[in-house]
């Protein structure tokens, strides 16, 4: 019974969240694992750990009586049906940014092609040399339906993960790294949530922009990890590494943000991400929205864990809000959550 399976993952993955474990291999772990703040044995733990274990016996006999129940109605899998009013076909755009990963970027591919509601899949190419014909032609592969273009750019720059691409058929785009797999079930969900608010950024990987002196005067910011998330519950940014957002930022990045932003983010081999949450904050006005789902991460570690990161990252935010005038980021607690997966209300 998949639900099931389903329903034993999620609470794992809950449990695990409030025991400082990490999140079931997502980009999020490591820095969950490592958390200082959370006594993992303690007698209040262990007892936490059996209300918790009882909450889940409970959640699971439940969950067992419903789906007997649903399944004289006829067939209920959440991954396979449609969202009440969504369109059959495509919907929207996944744009796969990569760097001389091309297994994982086949993988990533063909995962992608195969989702519902996916019109086409764009992989940005920024490499000196263009795609080994091999990779083509097993990336092109992977689908039957030759949704898959590779797009070449020139240079290499990070901001080319957000041109404007030619021939785009959808107002969504889903931005999502080559090491990314977020299953299609949980994609349409996010999709979904873009669909009631389409000029946010709605995505999986929510940061913060802290102030380093709440109380002094001077206006210094300081990057908040996932950990700061996970504590507070409050987020700005969600990255752009696993996001929907709206075409016409791709537009406005490209061709309206301010030019130094772009320049600082050539120099700095870093924060395009936090560029386009910016750009996104400054135009709305409104928070991104973080979207509940689990994301597998399936490369090894990327720039994200090189020692120094959150420094750059703190810097980008204090050299932004500069050139802005402001600080645009607007904070926020509210989480969106697919309530035929949440057995708690
Ligand atoms: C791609 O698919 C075609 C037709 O199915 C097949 O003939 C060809 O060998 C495949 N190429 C690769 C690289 O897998
Ligand atoms: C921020 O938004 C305002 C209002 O829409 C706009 O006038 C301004 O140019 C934007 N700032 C930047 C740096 O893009």
């Amino acid at each position: 019974m998949p639900r099931m399976a389903k329903l034993l993952l999620q609470l794992q993955a809950a449990a695990d969240r409030r025991h400082g474990g990490g999140g079931l291999g997502l980009g999020l772990g490591p820095a969950v694992r490592r958390h200082p703040l959370t006594p993992r044995h303690t007698p209040a733990a262990a007892a936490g750990r059996f209300a918790l274990f009882l909450l889940f016996l409970a959640a699971a006999a439940t969950t067992l009586a419903l789906a007997l129940t649903m399944h004289r109605h006829g067939p209920d899998d959440p991954d396979a049906a449609a969202a009440p009013g969504a369109s059959p076909r495509g919907d929207f755009a996944v744009v796969i940014n990569t760097w001389k990963r091309y297994a994982l970027l086949r993988r990533t591919v063909a995962h992608y092609a195969a989702c519902a509601g996916v019109d086409a899949v764009h992989v940005v190419w920024s490499e000196p040399r263009p795609p080994p014909e091999p990779l083509r032609r097993g990336v092109l592969n992977c689908t039957r339906r030759g949704n898959v273009r590779f797009e070449i750019n020139d240079a290499d720059s990070l901001n080319n993960r957000f041109r404007p691409i030619p021939g785009l058929a959808t107002d969504a785009v889903f931005s999502v790294d080559d090491d990314l797999i977020v299953p299609c079930s949980t994609l349409r969900f996010a999709f979904n949530v873009w669909q009631s608010a389409p000029s946010a950024m709605v995505g999986f990987v929510p940061r913060m922009h802290w102030l380093t002196d709440p109380r002094g005067s001077t206006e210094e910011y300081r990057y908040g990890s996932w950990w700061s998330v996970w504590w507070t519950g409050t987020y700005s940014i969600v990255l752009s590494k696993a996001s929907f957002i709206h075409r016409q930022y791709l537009d406005l990045y490209t061709n309206k943000m301010l030019p130094s932003i772009r320049k600082y983010v050539d120099e700095n081999r870093n924060c395009e991400d936090i560029a386009m949450s910016f750009l996104v904050a400054n135009a709305t006005g409104v928070p991104p929205i973080w979207v509940q789902g689990l994301i597998f991460e399936i490369g090894s570690s990327g720039i994200s864990s090189l020692k120094g990161h959150s420094l750059q990252r703190s810097r980008c935010l204090n050299a932004f809000s500069a050139m802005y005038g402001h600080m645009p980021l607007v904070a926020t607690t509210v989480k969106a959550v697919d309530s035929r997966r949440s057995w708690f209300w």
